[in-house]
């Protein structure tokens, strides 16, 4: 690694800092409308002219807004992920970095005592932060696009009834309902986060909420209701400990049909636990605010072999931009 590339890393907070504030700030969707110098930007925000300006510039410097004769205007790149109207729109994402920024100013202390950051309660506590939570989620993967992959590389077509384990947002069962019209699909997950589910839903895909069930399950206690055809899990193991791991590949085995699929997204580790990058880093915030870190492949598949499972087999998907892996298993 060479000077540039450490301090370039190195420095990353104070980049990701003001990106987070001039989205926060509504900088972009200020400048959707119209092109603004500093003084008519400063004035859109209700911001102090001069700080408006520096933070304008950093836009411009990091690629997120163009500047001519004065005037800021969009860039390409902020008119495809940082207006709520777009379909790829990163902003929901980049609030939720936003509001944790506090937490990592714990990361020390954390290290210290080996204790989280805040209590991990997966958001549930607050309806706001259940509400920021579960949009960051979809914001995310609409972004980047990976339900669309799971949906054009998964072969469904034996399944009838697929659940999604903690689907949050419900953007993995949406595109696969769109891709296998004969399929229904269940999303399993908390009441706080099934009424923000519900709206997300209602908002975008209307014609669809009458093949998806949404269904109160606590994963952490209840059994899961079966029998399915195939349960999808997307970023749930990365949040729980080994044991609950054990003890949620179990539930699956016996929700699922004979002959059932079981498919474990996330970021799948190498066994020294240090690639992919994404997944180094992401186990330091999981540190501060769950019970999890990022998985081995060899720890998901002990942990799917003594629940049972068979034909045990990883796809990574393509990076960049996705920096995780599907892990499929079979009942028998
Ligand atoms: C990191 S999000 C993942 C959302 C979605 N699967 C995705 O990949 O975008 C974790 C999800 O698990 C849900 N969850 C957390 N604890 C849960 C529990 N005990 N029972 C059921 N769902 C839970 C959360 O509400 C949230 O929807």
């Amino acid at each position: 690694m060479n000077f540039a590339e450490l301090a370039g890393l190195a420095g990353g907070h104070a980049e990701a800092r003001a990106i987070q504030v001039a989205v926060k700030l509504g900088m972009f969707e200020h400048l959707a409308r119209q092109p603004l110098d500093d003084a008519a930007l400063a004035r859109a925000l209700e911001c102090d002219r001069r700080a408006t300006a520096l933070l304008g510039n950093t836009m411009v410097a990091l690629g997120l807004l163009d500047k001519h004769d004065g005037r800021f205007e969009l860039s390409a790149a902020s008119r495809r992920y940082l207006l709520g109207s777009s379909s790829e729109y990163l902003g929901d994402m980049i609030l939720f970095d936003e509001a944790l920024f506090a937490t990592w100013a714990n990361l020390e202390e954390t290290i210290r005592s080996g204790t989280t950051a805040r209590a991990p309660d997966m958001y549930q506590s607050r309806r706001d932060e259940t509400e920021r939570f579960i949009r960051a989620m979809d914001s995310l993967t609409r972004a980047r696009g990976d339900a669309e992959w799971i949906a054009e590389h998964l072969d469904l077509r034996e399944v009838e009834t697929i659940a999604d384990i903690g689907g949050g947002p419900g953007a993995y069962m949406a595109a696969l309902l769109k891709r296998w019209p004969r399929l229904r699909a269940a999303i399993y997950d908390l009441p706080g986060t099934l009424e923000v589910t519900r709206r997300i839903l209602a908002e975008r895909e209307p014609r669809l909420a009458s093949r998806i069930d949404l269904v109160r399950v606590d994963y952490l206690r209840d059994e899961f209701p079966g029998p399915v055809g195939a349960l999808f899990m997307s970023n749930i193991i990365h949040s729980e400990d080994a044991a609950t791991n054990t003890n949620l590949f179990e539930k699956c085995f016996r929700a699922l049909r004979s002959g059932g699929l079981l498919l474990v997204k996330d970021h799948i580790m190498n066994a020294e636990l240090t690639e992919p990058r994404a997944g180094a880093v992401f186990s330091l915030y999981l540190m501060l605010t769950t019970r999890g870190r990022d998985y081995s492949f060899e720890e998901v598949s002990s942990w799917l072999g003594s629940a049972g499972f068979t034909g045990i087999a990883r796809t990574t998907l393509p990076s960049p931009p996705f920096t995780s892996s599907i892990v499929l298993a079979r009942k028998p």
